[in-house]
């Protein structure tokens, strides 16, 4: 349930409005959305989502890509997949949707990175939670050791974001290695797998933080990869995205054994996992 003020707590299901200020299509899938509350700003952390509803239709967890630090609204970033995601892509400028949260109480450690060098790992979507630690860092330059940005895409047509990513690339001690899973004319990076760029880190893998979102079958891969370099479990956050109803903890859709993806994540350090190893 959201923490940020009584306001919100009222009523769980009771969605408040928002206006779409900006919609852009960022490649043949992915629909990028910037919405103010019509209630005014609301407060939230890097890791935290929203139910996002549209009268009629529906309602879908999406995580809030936007920093905290940014004042323009809530960002987000919908996969056309289904009936919402459908809907959503038909949104414009000046639309009104609904919206609950911000929620999820299991969120990004900005305050134990603080001093320390980051390492993003994302496979596809998993850029768009990301985003929000990443830019909230990218805000707080100072605060945090070497970043390094891992991304990992199934092909070039699925790329998106692609300027931002190239913006981070020239920050100061910050490093963007991006790999394709197949080989295409127009690119000439890396290609492979996300892991493939493990390899190529150059930081303290035994004292950097860890952070990593993508698809469910990467979490393995990556994981037993980190495990060549002992990185120490409790230095590892995975974000974990489950089927979700209610996303406040009521329905038992997104249970994980004792734990509740939507209230104790969707954010968890992989040393509390590590007693659930089906969660991954
Ligand atoms: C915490 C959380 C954060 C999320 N953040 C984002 C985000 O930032 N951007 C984004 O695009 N999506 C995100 N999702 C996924 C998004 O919620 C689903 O894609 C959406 O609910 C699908 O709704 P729909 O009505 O369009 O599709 P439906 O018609 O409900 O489903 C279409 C197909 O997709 C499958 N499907 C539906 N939901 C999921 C899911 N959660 N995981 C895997 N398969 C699913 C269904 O089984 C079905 O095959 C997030 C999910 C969670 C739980
Ligand atoms: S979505 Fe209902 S308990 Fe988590």
């Amino acid at each position: 349930m959201c923490e940020c003020c009584t306001e919100h707590q009222k009523d769980i299901y009771l969605p408040h409005l928002a206006t779409v200020e900006d919609a852009l299509l960022l490649n043949k899938t992915e629909m990028y959305l910037r919405l103010t509350m019509d209630d005014g700003a609301w407060d939230y952390r890097p890791g935290q989502f929203v139910e996002v509803s549209i009268a009629g239709i529906g309602e879908a967890p999406l995580t809030i890509a936007s920093s905290p630090t940014f004042k323009g609204g809530l960002e987000i970033v919908v996969r056309r997949i289904g009936n919402v995601t459908n809907a959503m892509h038909g949104l414009r400028a000046g639309d009104k949707v609904g919206v609950r949260g911000p929620l999820g109480r299991g969120v990004y450690p900005v305050d134990e990175a603080k001093g320390r060098d980051i390492v993003f790992i994302c496979g596809g979507l998993g850029l768009v939670p990301q985003r929000s630690f990443i830019r909230y860092v990218m805000d707080n330059r100072s605060d945090y050791g070497r970043v390094v940005i891992l991304q990992g895409t199934r092909d070039m047509d699925q790329r998106f974001f692609e300027d931002e990513l190239a913006a981070w690339a020239k920050g100061h001690d910050v490093a963007v290695i991006e790999t394709l899973d197949k080989p295409d004319p127009r690119w000439k990076g890396n290609v492979g797998v996300v892991t493939t760029l493990i390899s190529k880190l150059q930081v303290d893998m035994k004292s950097a933080i860890l952070s990593i979102c993508g698809p469910p079958v990467m979490y393995k891969f990556v994981l037993m990869a980190l495990a060549e370099y002992s990185v120490p479990h409790e230095h590892i956050y995975l974000n974990l995205e489950r089927k979700m109803k209610c996303g406040v903890g009521k329905c038992g859709h997104c249970q994980i054994n004792h734990l509740y993806c939507c209230i104790d994540g969707p954010v968890f350090k992989y040393s509390d996992l590590a007693v659930v190893p089906e969660a991954i």
